[in-house]
C-alpha cells in the first residue's frame, strides 16, 4: 500500500483519493479552498456523485482518507503525487494552467523526498514538459522526481464504478520505470495499461474526448436528415450500433453535449490545432453541429407556439447537461431556456438535484418542487436531461396538467406512438413521421 497526496478535491480529486483509498492506500487530499475542507472534514460533498459520501465516509473511518489545506502535510509522507486540479476554458478556447502552475510551484517549493508527480487533469500537450521545469526551478535544493501523465476518463454521475473499472489506463512519461510505478497503483483494477510518453499520452485524453464528441455530432446530424426525410433517428442509431466496426454507444442523438468535459476539450484541441497553423475542419464542424442541435430545440418549441412566445409558460423537465448529476456547466437546458426567455417566454423547470446550483447561475427561471408542478397551466413541456424519473410519470395526469398537450422530448426517452394515442402533439429529437408539422415534409 502507498502513501498518496491529491493535489484539488473538486471531481476528479475527491473521486481519484477516495477510490485509491478504498483500494486500501493512505490518502491526503490537500485543496486551497478552506471552506471545501472543512466541509470534507464534517462529511459535506462538494459535489453530487452516486455513491461518493459513503465511500468517503467509509475511508475517512478506516483511517486511510484525510483532507488538509496544507500542502506539507500532504506531500510529508506521499510517494506519489496527483495533479487534479481545474483547467478551465480561457475566452479564446485555450486551456487556463493557472491552477496547473501553482500547484506545479507549490510541489516545487515544498517537497522535501523523491516524489513522483502524476498529471491527471486535462492539459494540452506539452504542459508535462513546463510542469517539470516549473517543479525543478521552485526547488531550493534539487530533489528527484519525476511527471507522469495519467489522464482521468471518468464520467460524471459514474465516476466511482468508471474509476473501479475501467477500460484502460494510461500512463506517459519519459521516465519509464515511474509510469510503471503509477501504472502499478492501478494494477488491482485489472485494465489494460498504455505505457507511452507523455505528450502522447495528454494526447490520447483529447483524442479520445473530440472522438466520443464526433460521434455525438455525427449522429445529431443525422437526426436532423432523418427528421425531413421521416425516418426515426433512434433506430437508425440501433441499426448501426449492431456492426462491431461502429458499436451501440454514443449515438443517442439529442439536445447536443455539455459538461465541463467535451465542449471545453474539443474547443481546446481545436485552439492547439490552430496555434500550431492546422485548419481543425472536422473539429469545427463537431461544434458547429452542437450549437445548432441547442438552437433546434428552440426554433422546434417556437414554431408549435405559432411562432409567437410572449408570455408562454414553457416546462423544463431537467436542467443538469446529463442525469446523475447536479452539474450545470454547458448544460443544454440553460442555453434553451436564455434563448426562449429572450424572447418574452417564461420558462419554468424541475431538476431532482441541479436546482439550488441553477437558483445561484440563472434565477429568472422558475423553479418547482416536481414534474407535475412543471406541467400545470405550461404551454408545452420539453424534456431536457433524461433522468429516470421522468422516464415512468403518469402521463395522462401531465395532459391534464398541461393548458396545451404539447410534449417535446428532447432525449427521445419518449415512444412516439404512445404519446400520440394519448393525445399529446409530439416531436422527438430526429424522429420524423408523416402526417403531423412540417419538419416532417422533405420538400419535394
Ligand atoms: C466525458 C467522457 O465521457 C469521460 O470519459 C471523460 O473522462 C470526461 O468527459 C472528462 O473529460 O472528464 P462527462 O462529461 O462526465 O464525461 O459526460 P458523458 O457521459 O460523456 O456525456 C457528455 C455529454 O454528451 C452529455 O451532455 C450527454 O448528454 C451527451 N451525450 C452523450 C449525448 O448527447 N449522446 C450520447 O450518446 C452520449
Amino acid at each position: 500500500m502507498d502513501n498518496i497526496c491529491v493535489i484539488g478535491s473538486g471531481y476528479v480529486g475527491l473521486v481519484t483519493g477516495t477510490c485509491f483509498a478504498d483500494l486500501g492506500n493512505n490518502v491526503v487530499t490537500v485543496d486551497i479552498d478552506e471552506r471545501k475542507i472543512e466541509g470534507l472534514k464534517n462529511g459535506e460533498m462538494p459535489i453530487y456523485e452516486p455513491g461518493l459520501e459513503e465511500l468517503v465516509e467509509r475511508n475517512v473511518k478506516a483511517g486511510r482518507l484525510r483532507f488538509t489545506t496544507s500542502y506539507e502535510e500532504g506531500l510529508k509522507d506521499a510517494k506519489f503525487v496527483f495533479i487534479c486540479v481545474g483547467t478551465p476554458s480561457a475566452v479564446d478556447g485555450e486551456a487556463d494552467l493557472k491552477y496547473v502552475r501553482a500547484s506545479a510551484q507549490t510541489i516545487g517549493e515544498k517537497m522535501t523526498h523523491p516524489l513522483i508527480v502524476v498529471n491527471k487533469s486535462t492539459v494540452p500537450v506539452g504542459t508535462g514538459d513546463w510542469t517539470a521545469e516549473i517543479i525543478q526551478s521552485a526547488q531550493e535544493t534539487p530533489i528527484d522526481f519525476s511527471v507522469v501523465s495519467c489522464p482521468e476518463f471518468l464520467r460524471e454521475g459514474s465516476a466511482i464504478p468508471d474509476f473501479m473499472n475501467p477500460d484502460r489506463n494510461v500512463f506517459g512519461s519519459s521516465n519509464r520505470e515511474a509510469a510503471e510505478e503509477v501504472a502499478k497503483l492501478y494494477s488491482p483494477l485489472g485494465a489494460e495499461a498504455v505505457i507511452t510518453d507523455i505528450r502522447t499520452s495528454e494526447m490520447i485524453k483529447y483524442a479520445s474526448n473530440a472522438f466520443l464528441a464526433t460521434r455525438i455530432s455525427f449522429i445529431n446530424e443525422m437526426s436532423i436528415i432523418c427528421e425531413r426525410l421521416g425516418a426515426d433517428v433512434t433506430e437508425v442509431a440501433r441499426g448501426m450500433g449492431f456492426d462491431k466496426r461502429i458499436g451501440p454507444h454514443f449515438l443517442s442523438a439529442g439536445v447536443g453535449y455539455g459538461g465541463s468535459c467535451f465542449p471545453k476539450d474539443v474547443k481546446a484541441l481545436a485552439n492547439m490545432a490552430l496555434t500550431h497553423g492546422m485548419h481543425p475542419q472536422l473539429l469545427n464542424a463537431v461544434m458547429e453541429i452542437n450549437d445548432f442541435q441547442r438552437k433546434q430545440i428552440g426554433l422546434k418549441i417556437r414554431e408549435l407556439l405559432d411562432n409567437n412566445l410572449e408570455g408562454k409558460v414553457i416546462g423544463l423537465l431537467g436542467l443538469a447537461f446529463k442525469p446523475n448529476t447536479d452539474d450545470i456547466r454547458e448544460a443544454p437546458a440553460l442555453t434553451v431556456a436564455r434563448t426562449l426567455m429572450n424572447q418574452g417566454a417564461i420558462v419554468r423547470a424541475y431538476d431532482p438535484v441541479a436546482m439550488e446550483n441553477v437558483a445561484k447561475e440563472m434565477p429568472s427561471i422558475e423553479l418547482v418542487e416536481g414534474p407535475y408542478e412543471v406541467a400545470e397551466g405550461a404551454d408545452v413541456l420539453v424534456l431536457m436531461t433524461e433522468w429516470n424519473e421522468f422516464k415512468n410519470l403518469n402521463m395522462d395526469r401531465i395532459k391534464g396538467l398541461l393548458k396545451t398537450p404539447i410534449l417535446v422530448d428532447g432525449r427521445n426517452i419518449y415512444d412516439p406512438d404512445t404519446m400520440r394515442e394519448r393525445g399529446f402533439v409530439y416531436r422527438g429529437v430526429g424522429r420524423g413521421f408523416n402526417g403531423e408539422g412540417v419538419l416532417a415534409t422533405t420538400g419535394d
